[in-house]
């Protein structure tokens, strides 16, 4: 996977994605993932890999400071037409690789279907925490490896088709958290969809020693 790929393949899909992935089990795990995180006004909120905005409506009208991003210019116009740019949401073209965005920057930080898209998801990682204030939340909504267990033959033998579409199935999140656990709580992990093969994992970032006293 790579942008370059990744950016040919959700212009093609953005007209398409929202009869997908924002329908059906799609909107009613959304819904379910997002219907206890309660952000308080005027906290900051970040969207990495906003997409066509389908987690939009968990944060609109709330007095919140929200910002989108992606890659992808095609898909951001679909979340800015939700708007109708009536609202005070920031769509910005960015790598979620690379955020262009000072340490510790938003109270909260949603990741929904990105660690899985995009081509390093350890530096997604990364870029995520860092971007997250000290007692912020990140929320990730994705799908995963099962836990603990060996990739079963079908997930490894349709990763490499699957990959083409600008998804990969075979992602094992464990090991993607395990080098920022020093840093965060896990506050909740559980299944979100088809099993446990979505996940709903709610990480918060702990206070530096220095504020913990
Ligand atoms: C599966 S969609 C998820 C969109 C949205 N978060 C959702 O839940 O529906 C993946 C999104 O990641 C974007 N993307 C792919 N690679 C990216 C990257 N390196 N940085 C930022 N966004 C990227 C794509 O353009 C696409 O909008």
């Amino acid at each position: 996977m790579n942008n370059r790929w990744n950016k040919l393949i959700y212009r093609a899909g953005a007209p398409f994605y929202d009869y997908l992935f924002n329908a059906g089990p799609f909107a009613r795990a959304r819904k379910r993932v997002f219907a206890d995180l309660a952000p308080k006004p005027g906290q900051r909120v970040l969207l990495v890999g906003a997409g066509t905005g389908a987690d939009l409506r968990f944060f609109r009208g709330k007095e919140l400071e929200v910002t989108a991003v992606d890659l992808s210019p095609a898909m951001l116009a679909q979340a800015k037409s939700k708007v109708n740019g009536n609202e005070n949401i920031r769509f910005l073209e960015m790598d979620a690789q690379d955020l262009r965005f000072a340490n510790q920057s938003f109270d909260l930080v949603i990741a929904s279907l990105i660690l899985s898209v995009v081509p390093d998801e350890h530096k997604c990682m990364s870029e995520l925490v860092r971007v997250t204030k000290e007692q912020g939340r990140i929320v990730i909504f994705d799908k995963f490896q099962p836990r603990e267990s060996e990739m079963p033959l079908p997930i490894r033998l349709l990763r490499p088709f699957i990959a083409v579409l600008g998804t990969d199935i075979g992602r094992d999140y464990q090991a993607i958290l395990k080098p920022h656990l020093g840093g965060l709580f896990i506050q909740e992990d559980s299944p979100a969809m088809f099993g446990e093969m979505y996940r709903k994992i709610v990480l918060q970032r702990r206070a530096s020693a220095g504020r913990r006293l």
